[in-house]
Protein backbone atom coordinates (compact mmCIF):
# COMPACT_ATOMS: atom_id res chain seq x y z
CA UNK A 1 0.00 0.00 0.00
CA UNK A 2 2.81 2.44 0.37
CA UNK A 3 4.39 2.08 -2.69
CA UNK A 4 0.74 2.65 -4.11
CA UNK A 5 0.47 5.50 -2.23
CA UNK A 6 3.52 7.16 -3.52
CA UNK A 7 3.68 5.61 -6.69
CA UNK A 8 0.10 7.55 -6.62
CA UNK A 9 1.38 10.91 -5.85
CA UNK A 10 4.14 10.36 -8.44
CA UNK A 11 2.57 9.91 -11.21
CA UNK A 12 -0.44 12.73 -10.50
CA UNK A 13 -0.04 16.21 -12.01
CA UNK A 14 -2.03 19.53 -12.37
CA UNK A 15 -3.79 18.13 -15.40
CA UNK A 16 -3.79 20.65 -18.28
CA UNK A 17 -6.04 18.91 -21.08
CA UNK A 18 -8.53 16.18 -20.09
CA UNK A 19 -10.20 13.29 -22.45
CA UNK A 20 -13.66 14.52 -22.00
CA UNK A 21 -14.45 11.01 -23.54
CA UNK A 22 -13.85 9.69 -20.38
CA UNK A 23 -15.85 9.61 -17.64
CA UNK A 24 -15.79 9.15 -13.80
CA UNK A 25 -18.36 6.51 -11.97
CA UNK A 26 -21.17 7.30 -10.04
CA UNK A 27 -18.34 5.14 -7.46
CA UNK A 28 -15.73 7.39 -8.18
CA UNK A 29 -17.68 9.97 -7.81
CA UNK A 30 -19.27 8.88 -4.14
CA UNK A 31 -15.70 8.19 -2.91
CA UNK A 32 -14.11 11.39 -4.19
CA UNK A 33 -16.86 13.19 -2.11
CA UNK A 34 -16.76 10.73 1.06
CA UNK A 35 -13.20 11.14 1.32
CA UNK A 36 -13.52 14.91 1.30
CA UNK A 37 -16.78 14.37 3.94
CA UNK A 38 -14.27 12.47 5.99
CA UNK A 39 -12.05 15.84 6.36
CA UNK A 40 -11.14 16.56 9.79
CA UNK A 41 -11.70 20.14 10.57
CA UNK A 42 -11.16 22.26 13.71
CA UNK A 43 -13.42 21.51 16.34
CA UNK A 44 -15.61 19.05 13.68
CA UNK A 45 -17.24 21.78 12.16
CA UNK A 46 -16.94 21.37 9.11
CA UNK A 47 -17.53 25.01 7.81
CA UNK A 48 -17.79 23.90 3.94
CA UNK A 49 -19.65 22.15 1.18
CA UNK A 50 -18.61 20.83 -1.82
CA UNK A 51 -20.68 21.72 -5.08
CA UNK A 52 -20.38 19.01 -7.95
CA UNK A 53 -21.42 21.20 -11.56
CA UNK A 54 -22.80 19.01 -14.27
CA UNK A 55 -24.42 21.59 -15.99
CA UNK A 56 -22.55 21.97 -19.35
CA UNK A 57 -23.67 25.69 -20.43
CA UNK A 58 -22.37 26.55 -17.11
CA UNK A 59 -19.42 24.73 -17.49
CA UNK A 60 -18.66 26.47 -20.38
CA UNK A 61 -19.63 29.76 -18.39
CA UNK A 62 -16.88 28.92 -15.98
CA UNK A 63 -13.92 28.73 -18.52
CA UNK A 64 -14.50 32.26 -18.79
CA UNK A 65 -14.86 33.02 -15.21
CA UNK A 66 -11.12 30.92 -14.75
CA UNK A 67 -9.27 33.11 -17.01
CA UNK A 68 -9.87 30.76 -19.90
CA UNK A 69 -8.72 27.58 -18.57
CA UNK A 70 -10.40 25.01 -20.36
CA UNK A 71 -10.33 22.01 -18.05
CA UNK A 72 -13.04 23.18 -15.81
CA UNK A 73 -15.40 22.48 -18.87
CA UNK A 74 -13.13 19.63 -20.50
CA UNK A 75 -12.77 17.64 -17.22
CA UNK A 76 -15.44 14.74 -16.94
CA UNK A 77 -16.54 16.29 -13.00
CA UNK A 78 -16.04 19.80 -11.77
CA UNK A 79 -15.94 19.73 -7.93
CA UNK A 80 -15.62 22.96 -6.06
CA UNK A 81 -14.88 23.19 -2.70
CA UNK A 82 -16.61 26.57 -0.89
CA UNK A 83 -16.72 28.19 2.74
CA UNK A 84 -19.74 29.41 4.04
CA UNK A 85 -19.87 32.50 3.23
CA UNK A 86 -20.17 33.37 7.50
CA UNK A 87 -19.99 31.95 10.74
CA UNK A 88 -23.00 31.80 12.21
CA UNK A 89 -24.58 30.43 15.78
CA UNK A 90 -27.43 28.33 13.62
CA UNK A 91 -24.45 26.57 12.21
CA UNK A 92 -22.58 25.95 15.24
CA UNK A 93 -25.82 24.76 16.89
CA UNK A 94 -26.59 22.43 14.00
CA UNK A 95 -23.50 20.90 14.28
CA UNK A 96 -23.78 20.30 18.24
CA UNK A 97 -27.52 18.58 17.55
CA UNK A 98 -25.71 16.53 15.24
CA UNK A 99 -23.21 15.61 17.88
CA UNK A 100 -25.98 15.04 20.07
CA UNK A 101 -27.96 12.67 17.36
CA UNK A 102 -25.04 10.78 16.39
CA UNK A 103 -23.73 9.88 19.46
CA UNK A 104 -26.93 9.93 21.66
CA UNK A 105 -25.91 12.28 24.04
CA UNK A 106 -28.07 15.35 25.89
CA UNK A 107 -28.25 18.36 24.62
CA UNK A 108 -27.62 19.91 27.81
CA UNK A 109 -24.21 17.86 28.41
CA UNK A 110 -22.69 19.88 24.81
CA UNK A 111 -23.96 23.53 25.96
CA UNK A 112 -20.75 23.85 27.75
CA UNK A 113 -19.00 22.32 24.31
CA UNK A 114 -21.47 25.03 22.30
CA UNK A 115 -20.66 27.92 24.20
CA UNK A 116 -16.95 27.63 24.42
CA UNK A 117 -17.22 27.61 20.49
CA UNK A 118 -19.22 30.59 20.07
CA UNK A 119 -17.35 32.45 22.57
CA UNK A 120 -13.53 31.53 20.79
CA UNK A 121 -14.92 31.85 17.23
CA UNK A 122 -16.96 34.47 17.20
CA UNK A 123 -15.31 36.64 18.74
CA UNK A 124 -12.43 36.68 16.30
CA UNK A 125 -12.67 39.25 13.39
CA UNK A 126 -14.70 38.39 10.45
CA UNK A 127 -11.00 38.29 8.13
CA UNK A 128 -9.69 36.14 11.01
CA UNK A 129 -12.67 33.63 10.70
CA UNK A 130 -12.79 33.51 7.11
CA UNK A 131 -8.79 32.73 6.50
CA UNK A 132 -9.50 29.90 9.73
CA UNK A 133 -12.28 28.10 7.40
CA UNK A 134 -10.04 29.10 4.11
CA UNK A 135 -7.26 27.00 6.14
CA UNK A 136 -9.31 23.99 6.35
CA UNK A 137 -11.20 23.39 2.89
CA UNK A 138 -7.05 23.43 1.87
CA UNK A 139 -7.01 20.23 3.91
CA UNK A 140 -9.89 18.99 2.36
CA UNK A 141 -8.72 19.90 -0.96
CA UNK A 142 -4.96 17.25 0.33
CA UNK A 143 -7.77 14.21 1.07
CA UNK A 144 -9.38 15.57 -2.82
CA UNK A 145 -6.16 15.32 -4.70
CA UNK A 146 -4.95 12.07 -2.77
CA UNK A 147 -7.89 10.07 -3.06
CA UNK A 148 -8.31 11.17 -7.04
CA UNK A 149 -4.65 10.01 -7.56
CA UNK A 150 -5.13 6.93 -5.35
CA UNK A 151 -8.31 6.11 -8.11
CA UNK A 152 -6.01 6.59 -10.85
CA UNK A 153 -7.41 9.78 -11.56
CA UNK A 154 -6.42 13.40 -12.79
CA UNK A 155 -6.66 16.98 -11.24
CA UNK A 156 -6.12 20.33 -11.99
CA UNK A 157 -6.34 21.91 -8.39
CA UNK A 158 -7.38 25.38 -9.34
CA UNK A 159 -7.57 29.20 -7.27
CA UNK A 160 -7.35 30.93 -10.93
CA UNK A 161 -10.46 31.91 -11.32
CA UNK A 162 -13.09 34.98 -10.57
CA UNK A 163 -14.63 34.24 -7.11
CA UNK A 164 -17.51 37.09 -7.69
CA UNK A 165 -18.06 35.23 -11.14
CA UNK A 166 -18.34 31.95 -9.86
CA UNK A 167 -20.75 33.25 -7.21
CA UNK A 168 -22.84 34.85 -10.41
CA UNK A 169 -23.04 31.89 -12.40
CA UNK A 170 -23.31 29.42 -10.00
CA UNK A 171 -26.08 31.47 -7.80
CA UNK A 172 -24.08 30.37 -4.80
CA UNK A 173 -25.09 33.78 -2.72
CA UNK A 174 -28.48 31.94 -2.31
CA UNK A 175 -26.35 28.89 -0.57
CA UNK A 176 -24.63 31.32 1.40
CA UNK A 177 -20.99 30.01 0.01
CA UNK A 178 -17.93 31.20 -1.14
CA UNK A 179 -16.07 29.76 -3.73
CA UNK A 180 -12.55 28.43 -2.56
CA UNK A 181 -10.75 26.05 -4.69
CA UNK A 182 -12.20 24.59 -8.53
CA UNK A 183 -10.92 20.94 -8.98
CA UNK A 184 -11.37 19.55 -12.24
CA UNK A 185 -11.25 15.74 -11.87
CA UNK A 186 -11.72 13.19 -14.93
CA UNK A 187 -9.06 11.20 -17.47
CA UNK A 188 -5.94 13.10 -18.52
CA UNK A 189 -5.71 13.81 -21.89
CA UNK A 190 -3.23 11.16 -24.26
CA UNK A 191 -1.27 14.97 -25.32
CA UNK A 192 -1.27 16.70 -22.75
CA UNK A 193 2.36 17.23 -22.53
CA UNK A 194 2.47 18.63 -18.86
CA UNK A 195 1.84 14.45 -17.83
CA UNK A 196 5.52 14.25 -19.63
CA UNK A 197 7.14 17.19 -17.85
CA UNK A 198 9.80 15.36 -14.50
CA UNK A 199 8.16 16.84 -11.05
CA UNK A 200 9.72 19.75 -9.23
CA UNK A 201 10.55 19.70 -5.95
CA UNK A 202 12.84 20.35 -3.39
CA UNK A 203 14.99 17.51 -3.04
CA UNK A 204 15.09 15.78 0.73
CA UNK A 205 18.14 17.64 2.26
CA UNK A 206 16.51 20.21 1.34
CA UNK A 207 13.13 20.01 3.04
CA UNK A 208 13.85 17.74 5.98
CA UNK A 209 15.44 18.78 8.86
CA UNK A 210 16.41 16.58 11.73
CA UNK A 211 16.76 17.59 14.95
CA UNK A 212 18.32 15.03 17.11
C1 LIG B 1 -3.93 25.93 -4.19
C2 LIG B 1 -3.49 25.64 -5.59
C3 LIG B 1 -3.93 26.45 -6.64
C4 LIG B 1 -3.56 26.16 -7.96
N1 LIG B 1 -4.09 26.87 -9.00
C5 LIG B 1 -3.85 26.48 -10.28
C6 LIG B 1 -4.54 27.04 -11.38
O1 LIG B 1 -5.38 27.94 -11.25
N2 LIG B 1 -4.27 26.55 -12.62
C7 LIG B 1 -3.38 25.55 -12.85
O2 LIG B 1 -3.19 25.13 -14.00
N3 LIG B 1 -2.70 24.99 -11.81
C8 LIG B 1 -2.93 25.41 -10.55
N4 LIG B 1 -2.29 24.79 -9.50
C9 LIG B 1 -1.33 23.70 -9.78
C10 LIG B 1 0.11 24.00 -9.33
O3 LIG B 1 0.71 24.91 -10.18
C11 LIG B 1 0.84 22.64 -9.29
O4 LIG B 1 0.18 21.81 -8.36
C12 LIG B 1 2.31 22.79 -8.87
O5 LIG B 1 3.02 23.51 -9.84
C13 LIG B 1 2.97 21.44 -8.64
O6 LIG B 1 2.89 20.65 -9.79
P1 LIG B 1 2.14 19.24 -9.86
O7 LIG B 1 0.82 19.42 -9.14
O8 LIG B 1 1.92 19.01 -11.33
O9 LIG B 1 3.00 18.23 -9.21
C14 LIG B 1 -2.67 25.08 -8.21
C15 LIG B 1 -2.23 24.29 -7.13
C16 LIG B 1 -2.64 24.54 -5.86
C17 LIG B 1 -2.21 23.61 -4.74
Amino acid sequence: MENKIISSLRQRYATQSFDSTKILTEQQVASIIEAVRLTPTSYGLQLMKVVVVENKEKRKALVGASYGQKQVDEASHLFIICREVKISEALINAYVQNISKTRQIELDQLIGYRDMMVRSILTMPIEQQNHWMEKQVYIALGNLLNVTALLDLDACPMEGFSVDQYIEILDLKSLNLVPIIAVPIGHRHQDDSRSKDKKVRRSISDFMIQID
